[in-house]
């Protein structure tokens, strides 16, 4: 934590004279969900309010991500949109954070002009005082940590600063669900990535303040925890002789009162081991999920990706799941028409997730990222339509396999931690309290129901009596929740 960044908890200002109105626009992963909440809550501590539009707004921040060609080009076509806008009112600001101004740094403000601020993911504890200097008049503002040549390690590790102090409930998809970062960056370089670039060098937090960021959340009202890392498993914190894993961190966030359910993504295959497989087991608010990216099925496309196991591992690591957490969800990310993929690597990657039968699959086209290793070293040689077959493909066979595992919950009672109105509720324009329902069973399945708003944040029993490839539809048994001095009846429908 820097020193400024202290002062500024010490003695938060509100001072009415720099009261602006902030709108931002998150894309990405849960690590940028989380950077929108912790940036949020900073500037609301300097009296920044919270708006729904950009038009409506005085300060308007994306926070970006750098993965895939395509999410960076939606956000400077976004940008550009803002041109007229930032034309007629220049004293708006206008912020670009997270990868892509990490990754793209100066060129941000060259191919859109009106950008006034630009702050890479290890920087964000200065923007309420970078956009204190562009409202003074100072002129455009960049704050980017180190690249990974560009200094000692040490000094570039200084350069990615955590920055979690502050949580804001409002800023969550629901308050009862929170991110916690126990690990930034990234040290794994798998050859197609650009995360150990953007983010930097993985650091793990220290035990104690995920430890006391856990009690705030409760104290919040939180009930569900999820932590997060690029990584997550193999989190290691050495303080002297003593080390902490994962799987000590969740025997000490089980501990505390009102947290009820804890989840952790991502998974890297090879540090899946046997005492974190146990401690999920053993720990009953651990969820039976887990999220392990196998990217390819393919031994020749794991080596170039360089990701450090083989698909003989992989079914080992498979293995050691089901045998001590025989219930367990487990989902994949795969990358492809990856440099070099034949007809063959992908059949064997179909071979995989047949094998492996997971919850879900996320399937992405090969996307070249400059700055990358498979950039430098092999040509983008599949072509973009045999790249979208293979992509349908996975997924259909992906698809069947989810349809076929959700058919097994019919008839079956799952606990329920209800999350809101589900997607179909809102699309409809759905309002009042009698309205479709989601939520989560403890192994990340969604379930939906013809529910009450006042459900939100409980955990209720839910008889299942149906199932597509991605959602469980289901009956909420009755269930009498005391929250004195009334006694509020959940199954009213
Ligand atoms: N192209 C396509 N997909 C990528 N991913 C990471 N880098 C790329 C890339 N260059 C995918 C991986 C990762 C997920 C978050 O994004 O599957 O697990
Ligand atoms: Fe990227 Fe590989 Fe690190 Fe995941 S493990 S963030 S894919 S480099």
């Amino acid at each position: 934590m820097s020193a400024e960044w202290n002062s500024a908890l010490e003695t938060p200002t509100c001072d009415s004279s720099t009261q602006r109105k902030l709108f931002i626009e998150t894309v990405g992963c849960q690590m940028n969900v989380l950077d929108s909440e912790m940036v949020v809550a900073s500037l609301r501590r300097q009296g920044y309010s919270l708006v729904d539009s950009a038009a409506d707004a005085d300060t308007i921040l994306f926070n970006t991500c750098s993965v895939r060609e395509h999410a960076e080009e939606k956000v400077y076509a976004n940008l550009a949109k803002l041109k007229k806008m930032k034309l007629a009112h220049p004293e708006k600001i206008v912020g670009v954070m997270g990868c892509m101004a990490q990754k793209d740094q100066r060129i941000v403000f060259e191919r859109a002009p009106y950008v006034d601020l630009v702050v890479g993911p290890g920087q964000l504890h200065r923007i309420p005082e970078l956009l204190q200097r562009i409202a003074e008049g100072q002129g455009k503002q960049m704050a980017v940590s180190l690249g990974r040549r560009d200094g000692s390690q040490d000094e570039i590790r200084r350069s990615h600063e955590s920055f979690d102090p502050l949580r804001d409930p409002t800023m969550r998809p629901t308050p009862f669900q929170a991110y916690l970062r126990i690990q930034i960056g990234c040290d794994k370089f798998c050859t197609y990535c650009i995360v150990p670039m953007t983010r930097g060098p993985e650091q793990g937090r220290p035990p104690s303040q995920i430890l006391a960021e856990a009690h705030e959340l409760a104290r919040q009202g939180c009930k569900e925890i999820t932590f997060l890392g690029q990584t997550v498993n193999s989190y290691r914190y050495r303080e002297g002789q003593r080390e902490t894993r994962l799987a000590d961190l969740l025997e000490m966030v089980h501990e505390v009162d009102g947290i009820e359910r804890l989840k952790f993504v991502t998974s890297y295959p090879k540090d899946m081991d046997r005492r974190l497989l146990e401690t999920v087991r053993d720990l009953p608010k651990c969820s039976t999920y887990l999220h392990v990216p196998a990217q390819s099925g393919s031994d020749a496309v794991l080596k170039r990706m360089k990701r450090g196991y083989t698909v003989a591992d992989y079914y080992e690591m498979m293995d050691r799941i089901r045998d001590i957490i025989p219930d367990a969800a487990v989902s994949s990310d795969f990358i492809v028409g990856f440099c070099g993929e034949t007809e063959r690597d992908f059949e064997q990657t179909v071979r995989l997730v047949e094998r492996c039968r997971f919850k879900n699959s996320f399937i992405f086209k090969y996307s070249v990222r400059p700055g990358t290793k498979a950039a430098e070293l092999y040509p983008d040689d599949v072509p973009d339509d045999v790249k979208a077959r293979r992509n349908n493909e996975l997924l259909a066979v992906q698809n069947a396999i989810s349809q076929e595992d959700n058919l097994k919950f019919l008839g079956r009672r799952v606990e329920v931690l209800v999350e809101g109105p589900s997607k179909t509720s809102i699309r409809r324009g759905e309002s009042g309290p009698l309205r479709q329902m989601m939520g989560r069973t403890m192994c990340d399945r969604i379930v939906v129901w013809d529910g009450n708003e006042r459900q939100a944040g409980h955990t209720l029993p839910v008889l299942i009596h149906d199932a597509s490839s991605h959602t469980l539809f289901g009956t909420v048994e009755t269930v009498q929740i005391t929250s004195a001095p009334e006694t509020v009846q959940l199954n009213i429908l």
